[in-house]
């Protein structure tokens, strides 16, 4: 097979389909140079075992998108701020960030709520090993490793995710069936299919985070 024209062709296919459901800039250009690329990355010759590693590193950093496509990014610091700002004036006395990342909503909210136990659970073993760390000088937060489906949310009053559209129809039946009536579901992002956030924080920042509040 001539590979390199075939595979310039597979990019180009991509690219069309890409188009045609209007998926962002950047998308296309992942579909557009990932078969080419690949093909370059073969002529160069780099043993498999490196290939091997590479997985293996990644999997360590990502692996709630290959078992839940779930993938590893961060809140931000203002959403972080526009929480604290919210439960100022009514602290909740437990929290939990499920899929926690490394911390990121978890240390602020840990160091600015004093009074608030923050808990969260993270299954990736990286981004959980950098919140091990970020957190251990935190008295009132407690961070584990392990699956967030498996974490029982009768004692919070307040769940923070920020995850996929993927697992938010389960997730809300998980919330429903678990959390007790008056407690808070807060959703960066992503919103629960067909049902209507009780509010909405609207976040001041570059990418108009919006986070969706129900209350249970
Ligand atoms: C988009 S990140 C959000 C990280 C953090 N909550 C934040 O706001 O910065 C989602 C995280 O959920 C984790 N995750 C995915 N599936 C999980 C599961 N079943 N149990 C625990 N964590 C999971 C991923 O590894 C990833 O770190």
């Amino acid at each position: 097979m001539p590979w390199l024209e075939v595979s310039i062709l597979i990019g180009g296919v991509a690219l069309l389909f890409a188009t045609l459901t209007r998926q962002f800039w950047w998308w296309k250009t992942i579909h557009a140079v990932f078969a080419p690329a690949a093909y370059a990355l073969l002529k160069l010759q780099i043993r498999p075992e490196w290939y091997l590693l590479a997985f293996a590193i990644l999997f360590l950093f990502y692996r709630g998108a290959v078992s839940g496509q779930i993938p590893l990014y961060f809140s931000n610091r203002r959403s972080a701020t526009a929480l604290i700002h919210f439960f100022s004036d009514n602290p909740p006395a437990r929290i939990i960030d499920l899929g926690a990342g490394i911390g990121s909503m978890v240390c602020p909210l840990a160091e600015a709520l004093k009074s608030t136990r923050v808990n969260g659970v993270e299954n990736a073993y990286l981004p959980w090993l950098i919140g091990r760390l970020r957190t251990a000088r935190l008295a009132n937060c407690r961070w584990s490793q392990g699956d967030f489906w498996k974490e029982p949310l009768a004692d919070y009053d307040v769940v923070y995710a920020f995850l996929s559209p993927a697992p938010m129809p389960n997730l809300w039946l998980k919330i429903k069936r678990e959390m007790q009536p008056g407690t808070l579901f807060i959703s960066n992002s992503f919103q629960v299919p067909e049902l209507e956030a009780s509010f909405v924080i609207e976040v001041a920042d570059a990418r108009e985070t919006r986070l969706f509040c129900y209350r249970v």
